[in-house]
């Protein structure tokens, strides 16, 4: 029996609501598969927790994840808390705290109805965006000078470390390498005259080691608009933190919204815990309404299960996701259906269960 700890930080706004529905997908693997077992841990930080304790999480809230296999998180964020102190405390201390320096957000079309992007189909928008996660615009170095007076001086400096550079651009070619597809990689050297000039820089170093896999490089401008003229041209990407959390909310808009974009915060060398979560955020416009779309959030337990090593698990609730698309009225508003958060949880888990029973089970 193999037993994976899980976090959940279910957070704000939809967070809980969509993190329910992944709860439900991780326990019918559980019930289904007797080699697997999962306990999980709930922490009840995020914006609410702010407000009642002056902090996003526990003191020792790092100490407390440490030992986990796994960090499952709903989002964070909501008015009431300034944005920049509940990001900091709570969702990106983790990514850096863990070195979480890859996030990895699939931008795959699992339906053509989906896109709308005309004549543009499934295999027109199939690719993995290989985001740095630890640095670069994130760095959060900068100073405020004068707050408030008329010299006022607000500095936001990014930082591209050798180490930081190298590493996720490596694992980018590795990724190429392996799955045996091209690689872009996305920077801006013609205006980010030392940090992206530095980045194309790395980006051909390393590249000679990988004479085999064939690689492209846009200014991120133009390749904003390949997202949405030419899709069909990028198979992996590799870009900076802010570049990569742009480009997957348009990535997000090409493959039909962000109820269906996920993404996985890596910490390969495992020294630390990964944490799964969908791109989105706490959707204060919808949150209490029971109408978030959970696919997002589900899509992460797929990622949670590679991840694990329990690839077929994680190809089933990737199989089930296209095939609950294909029940329009079994889907939330934002796909044209007028189901419930809750009620897509429960029919995705009968479609897993029919799916594992047809393809798991008898093999
Ligand atoms: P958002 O992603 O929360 O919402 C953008 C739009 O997408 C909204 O119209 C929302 O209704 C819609 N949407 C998002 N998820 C959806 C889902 N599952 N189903 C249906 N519709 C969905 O972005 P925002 O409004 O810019 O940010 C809201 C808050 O969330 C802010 O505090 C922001 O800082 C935070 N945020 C957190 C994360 C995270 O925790 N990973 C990510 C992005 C934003
Ligand atoms: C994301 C989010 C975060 C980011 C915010 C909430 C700090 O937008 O995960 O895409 O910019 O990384
Ligand atoms: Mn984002």
């Amino acid at each position: 029996m193999k037993n994976f700890n899980i976090a959940l930080i279910p957070g704000d706004g939809i967070g809980p609501e969509v993190i329910a529905e992944g709860v439900k997908v991780l326990k019918a693997i559980e019930n289904m598969d007797s080699t697997i077992s999962f306990t999980f841990t709930m922490f009840p930080w995020g914006c609410e927790y702010y407000l009642e304790n002056g902090k996003m999480m526990d003191n020792d809230g790092i100490d407390k994840l440490k030992s986990v296999d796994a960090i499952y998180l709903g989002a964070v964020g909501y008015p009431g808390v300034p944005d920049h102190i509940s990001l900091w405390d709570l969702l990106l201390r983790i990514r850096k705290d863990f070195d979480q320096y890859v996030n990895l957000r699939p931008v795959t079309l699992l339906k053509q109805s989906l896109t709308p992007l005309k004549s543009k189909t499934e295999k027109d928008i199939d690719f993995l965006v290989i985001r740095e996660n630890s640095e670069g615009e994130y760095a959060g170095a900068g100073d405020r000078l004068f707050k408030g007076k008329k010299e006022e001086v607000v500095l936001q400096t990014g930082v591209f470390s050798r180490k930081g550079t190298e590493r996720i651009i490596r694992y980018a070619y590795e990724e190429a390498r392996k799955s045996n597809r091209t690689l872009t990689s996305i920077s801006k050297g013609n205006a980010l005259n030392y940090s992206m000039v530095f980045w194309d820089e790395v980006f051909d170093e390393i590249g000679k080691e990988y004479p085999d896999v064939k690689t492209y490089s846009y200014l991120v401008d133009a390749a904003s608009l390949y997202f949405v003229t030419d899709p069909e041209r990028f198979e992996i990407v590799v870009t900076s933190n802010l570049f990569g959390d742009i480009l997957t909310d348009l990535g997000a808009a090409i493959t039909g919204g962000l109820g269906l974009a996920t993404g996985a915060n890596i910490n390969p060398e495992k020294d630390f815990p990964s944490m799964f979560e969908p791109v989105h955020g706490s959707a204060p416009d919808i949150a209490g309404k029971g109408i978030a779309n959970p696919i997002a959030a589900i899509w992460s337990v797929s990622q949670m299960m590679d991840f694990f090593g329990e690839e077929q698990w994680g190809e089933a609730v990737l199989s089930s996701i296209k095939n609950i698309l294909n029940e329009t009225e079994q889907l939330t508003p934002d796909l044209g259906g007028s189901a419930s958060t809750g009620t897509v949880g429960d029919r995705f888990v009968e479609l897993l269960t029919a799916y594992a029973d047809a393809e798991i089970f008898t093999n």
